[in-house]
Order: structure tokens, then C-alpha cells, then sequence
């Protein structure tokens, strides 16, 4: 049931609004594994409303991003946000506010790749060390509808890469090589920094 609160909207959004804590699809429901399609108008009220409803489902979880088929909704839309805390001290990692991508389209830059320890709310509770290229260009269009192109490196990269990859049917496991490096967060925090 949806309940009234004044917490974690989105900037622009009212301050007291119907919040929506969506139902996360777990690795093996075929919503995961299918190819969601593009969405025709970015500007479309249903999207907004959809937004809203991942970006609350994405605090309340807590993640730092989510994709639509998450949701089991199998649209080409994904949010996220890049806390400074999580963040390599490659140049052009760094804080990116809560940004809504809609139709990405990713191109990687270089062929320098780098493993990093991802977890991801469809597979809770364990988490892996994968491969993912270590610069992109990304672009996509925002609920305004206009277009906006970025380059990502570090940690910035890896979310991107991981929140799109749910949009392609592909879970973070099957990135890896090795998947002896894939294991429960309790077990590997105690040899690993997370
Ligand atoms: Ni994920």
C-alpha cells in the first residue's frame, strides 16, 4: 500500500505526495533475463510516475541504482546516483546527483577494463568482484525529454554499466571470470574493504 510521507522525494517533486515502495524482481524471474524495450516518450506522465516510484524503491532498499525491469516493468530506464564515499580517485569519478536515464545508449572508451565488488538488490545478499570497462560515454534522455551525453570513469563507469546491463537481461554474475570471487557480503566483508 502506498503510504503519505515527506522523505526521500526527488528534487521538483512535492513535499507531501503518495510514495510507492515497489516489489523487487530476484535473479531467476524472466523479467531479469529479457531485452526491455525503448520507451517511446520519456515525457509521458506514466514515466514520471514510474520514476518516482523507482527513486523511492531505490532509497528504501537502500541501492545506489535500479533499473525498470526491477520493477518487473520492461522499459529502457534506469536511476541512479554516485555517493562521493563510493567513488575511485580516477579522473572523471567523482559525486553525480540522482540522474534518470531513459534509452541509454553506452560506448566504451579504451579497453582498459578493472574489477570491482557490485552488489545488486536482485541478488541480495551477495556480492562479486567484476570486470567492467574503466571509461564510457553515455548518453540517454532525461524525463524532459531533451538529450544529455556524459563520460564516466571509476565507479561512476561500473554503475552505468551494471544498471544498463539489467536492461540487456544480464545480471552482474554473468560479467565475471571467476566466479569464486562471487560470494555472501557477510563472508567477503571480513577480507575485503566493500
Ligand atoms: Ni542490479
Amino acid at each position: 500500500m502506498p503510504v503519505l510521507t515527506g522523505f526521500s522525494r526527488p528534487p521538483g517533486r512535492p513535499i507531501l505526495s503518495v510514495m510507492a515502495i515497489l516489489k523487487i524482481a530476484r535473479m531467476g524471474h524472466p523479467v531479469l533475463a529479457r531485452r526491455a524495450e525503448p520507451v517511446p516518450d520519456p515525457t509521458a506522465p506514466e514515466i514520471r510516475a514510474l520514476v518516482a516510484d523507482m527513486v523511492d524503491t531505490m532509497i528504501d532498499a537502500p541501492g545506489t541504482g535500479l533499473a525498470a525491469p526491477q520493477v518487473h516493468v520492461p522499459l529502457r530506464v534506469v536511476v541512479f546516483l554516485v555517493r562521493k564515499e563510493r567513488c575511485t580517485d580516477l579522473p572523471g569519478d567523482g559525486p553525480v546527483d540522482l540522474t534518470v536515464l531513459i534509452n541509454p545508449e553506452l560506448t566504451p572508451l579504451g579497453a582498459e577494463t578493472d574489477k570491482g565488488w557490485e552488489g545488486c538488490l536482485s541478488v541480495p545478499g551477495l556480492t562479486g568482484n567484476v570486470p567492467r570497462h574503466r571509461r564510457l560515454r553515455y548518453a540517454g534522455y532525461g524525463l524532459d525529454g531533451k538529450r544529455f551525453e556524459r563520460e564516466a570513469a571509476g565507479f561512476h563507469a561500473r554503475v552505468v554499466q551494471h544498471e544498463c546491463d539489467h536492461l540487456d537481461g544480464i545480471l552482474y554474475p554473468q560479467r565475471m571470470a571467476d566466479l569464486g570471487e562471487l560470494g555472501f557480503v557477510e563472508e567477503i566483508r571480513k577480507r575485503e574493504a566493500l
